[in-house]
C-alpha cells in the first residue's frame, strides 16, 4: 500500500452517477472499491479506472437489497481502517402510479434507497469518528422536497435520504466527519430505465450529465458544503425554503394543547 492511499468505496458504481464518482475520484488520487451486482460490468470499470489512474480498484458484487450481501459490505465498511469516503449512491425509482407498482417493486425500493443506505452508514461512522476525518455522500434527489405522483415511493425515499443526512449532520457538527446529501435533477443515466418508465417524464434541457453532476457535487464537497443542489442557480430559494422550515418549528414548539380550530367535539 503506498503512502498516498485513500480510499473511497461507492456503492452502484456499474452505470450512471456511480461510475462518474468512480472515474472522478480515482483521477483524484483515490483507490476504490465498486460495489453494485453486475458483475461483468463492474469488474470491467474496475479494470478500465486502475488502467487508466494506476490506482487499485477493487469489484466488490453485492446485491444490497440481500441481508446477507449488504452485511457482507458493512463488514467490509467496519473492518477497513482506511476508508475515508462512502458514496452512498445505489438506488432506483419504481416509478408509475402506486397502485400500478407492485408491492415488492416498493419494498425492494425502501431496501435500497433507505435501509441499505442507513445500514452502511452507521457501519462506517465508528470508524470515520475514531479518526475524526472523512466524508459520507448520500445521494438524494430534488424530488425530496418535490412529492410527486407517479414518485410516491422513490419521493419518500429521498426525503428520507435527506432528513436522515441532515439530522446526522447536527449530530456530527462539532467532528471532522462531513456528512453531504447531493440533491441532483434529472441526470442521462439508466435510472429511468432501470425503473420501469420507457420515457423520463421531464423536458430534456432539465437533464445534466453525471459527469456535469458529479464534477459540482465534489467542488460542493471541497467546500464541505453539506447540501448540494447541483442544478440551483439562486442558493436563496433553498435559503427561504430553510427559513419557512425554522419558522414552522418553532411554532410547532410553542404547545402541547389542540390547536384553536380543533376544540369542540366533531359531528358523528
Ligand atoms: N438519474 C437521475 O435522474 C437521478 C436524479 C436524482 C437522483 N438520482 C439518484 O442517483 C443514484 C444513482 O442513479 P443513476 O441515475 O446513476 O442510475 P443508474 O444508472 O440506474 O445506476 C444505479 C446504480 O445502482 C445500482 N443498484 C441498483 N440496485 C442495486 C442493488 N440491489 N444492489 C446493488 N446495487 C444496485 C446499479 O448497479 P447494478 O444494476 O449493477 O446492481 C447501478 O450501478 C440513485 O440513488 C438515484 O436515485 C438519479
Amino acid at each position: 500500500m503506498s503512502n498516498d492511499h485513500r480510499l473511497a468505496v461507492i456503492t452502484g458504481a456499474s452505470s450512471g452517477i456511480g461510475l462518474a464518482y468512480a472515474e472522478n475520484l480515482a483521477e483524484r488520487g483515490y483507490d476504490l472499491i465498486l460495489v453494485a451486482r453486475r458483475r461483468n460490468r463492474l469488474e470491467e470499470i474496475a479494470r478500465q479506472i486502475q488502467t487508466k489512474t494506476a490506482r487499485s480498484v477493487e469489484a466488490f458484487v453485492a446485491d444490497l437489497a440481500d441481508a446477507k450481501d449488504l452485511s457482507r459490505v458493512e463488514t467490509l465498511l467496519a473492518e477497513r481502517a482506511d476508508v475515508e469516503v462512502l458514496i452512498n449512491n445505489a438506488g432506483l425509482g419504481a416509478l408509475g402510479p402506486t397502485s400500478h407498482v407492485t408491492a415488492d417493486a416498493l419494498e425492494n425500493l425502501i431496501k435500497i434507497n433507505v435501509l441499505a443506505l442507513t445500514r452502511l452508514t452507521h457501519a462506517v461512522l465508528p470508524g470515520l469518528l475514531k479518526r475524526n476525518s472523512g466524508s459520507i455522500v448520500n445521494i438524494a434527489s430534488m424530488i425530496a422536497v418535490m412529492p410527486t405522483p407517479s414518485g410516491a415511493g422513490y419521493s419518500a425515499t429521498k426525503a428520507y435520504v435527506l432528513n436522515f443526512t441532515r439530522s446526522l449532520q447536527m449530530e456530527l457538527s462539532k467532528t471532522n466527519v462531513l456528512v453531504q446529501a447531493v440533491l441532483p435533477g434529472p441526470v442521462r443515466t439508466e435510472f429511468f430505465e432501470a425503473s420501469g418508465l420507457t420515457k423520463a417524464p421531464f423536458p430534456d434541457e432539465l437533464f445534466m450529465s453525471p459527469e456535469e453532476l458529479v464534477r459540482s457535487a465534489l467542488l460542493s464537497l471541497d467546500r464541505r458544503e453539506l447540501i448540494c443542489f447541483p442544478s440551483l442557480e439562486d442558493e436563496a430559494h433553498w435559503s427561504a425554503f430553510e427559513d419557512a422550515r425554522v419558522a414552522l418549528s418553532r411554532a410547532l414548539m410553542k404547545s402541547g394543547r389542540p390547536a384553536t380550530r380543533y376544540a369542540g367535539s366533531s359531528p358523528m
